[in-house]
């Protein structure tokens, strides 16, 4: 199936949409610091995201039966944790910490998702490498994108930078079309080859969010069902934006004041 095409009501909502979800990371990162627990985080941003008129989609969200739902309003993700981490009063930042928040606001009915990575304290020298190859594997995704083009080159992209750096792309999870659903068609798979796949429309919205590992791409699921982390547990990192499929690009939906394209 390929990604819905958004008319212009639609585009509208989901630049609204995406405005707030990117407000929320802008917000939260004078927070990120030695000692603050992520369900500290968690409180502050479901706070500033009902300010900000919006709901939090991951609070009890529930995509297959068996899971229980997402407990909290955001996912806090800690060094070895590739995505989904919850949030929780146990974890407290060390410093050297990096951490991906992952926001999700609904906005009347239409979706923001975005992530970034941050740090508590000063980075390790091959945490820092990590966290820039993966926000650049984000941006040449992004690159790839115009109307005409093939899904297939957002996943070679990403995948050709993160191997030619040494790292890896895990595979079992990958952006997706993204609107008044949540996670909606197509899948957008982080690694694979250019020309392959349905060609992309103008209006069309989809995330790119790619998790990239410091060792191998393997992945353990842990028993609430959630957290994933890095089977050999070494470092993992993930950016993602909310994108728009333009006549000649993409359109960044969830922007932040600090990235200028
Ligand atoms: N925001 C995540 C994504 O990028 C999904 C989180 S679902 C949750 O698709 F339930 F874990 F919050
Ligand atoms: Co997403
Ligand atoms: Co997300």
């Amino acid at each position: 199936m390929v990604a819905r095409v958004q008319n212009e009501v639609d585009v509208a909502g989901m630049r609204e949409a995406g405005r707030l979800a990117a407000s929320v990371l802008d917000m939260i990162g004078e927070h990120v610091r030695v000692g603050v627990t992520t369900d500290r985080l968690n409180t502050l941003c479901h706070e500033f995201i009902e300010e900000i008129g919006c709901t939090a989609a991951p609070l009890n969200y529930s995509n297959s039966p068996g899971v229980p739902p997402f407990p909290k309003a955001i996912c806090t993700s800690v060094n070895h944790v590739v995505c989904h981490g919850i949030p929780t009063a146990r974890k407290m930042l060390k410093s050297g910490d990096i951490l991906n928040i992952d926001i999700t606001v609904v906005k009347d009915g239409y979706h923001g998702d975005t992530s970034k990575m941050f740090c508590a304290g000063k980075p390790g020298v091959l945490a820092q490498r990590l966290i820039c190859t993966t926000q650049e594997c984000l941006y040449r995704g992004i690159q790839a994108i115009r109307a005409g083009a093939h899904l297939g080159d957002i996943g070679a992209a990403i995948q050709q930078h993160a191997e030619a750096s040494r790292f890896s792309v895990v595979r079992e999870f990958c952006g997706h079309g993204i609107g008044k659903k949540f996670h909606d068609d197509p899948q957008v798979l982080h690694y694979g080859s250019a020309g392959s796949g349905p060609v992309l429309l103008e209006g069309q919205t989809f995330t790119i969010e790619p998790m990239i590992n410091a060792g191998k791409r393997h992945i353990k699921l842990l028993p609430d069902h959630w957290t994933v982390v890095t089977k050999d547990h070494k470092l993992s990192a993930q950016w993602e934006h909310t994108l728009l499929v333009t006549s000649d690009g993409a359109e960044v939906l969830t922007r932040r004041g600090e990235e200028n394209f």
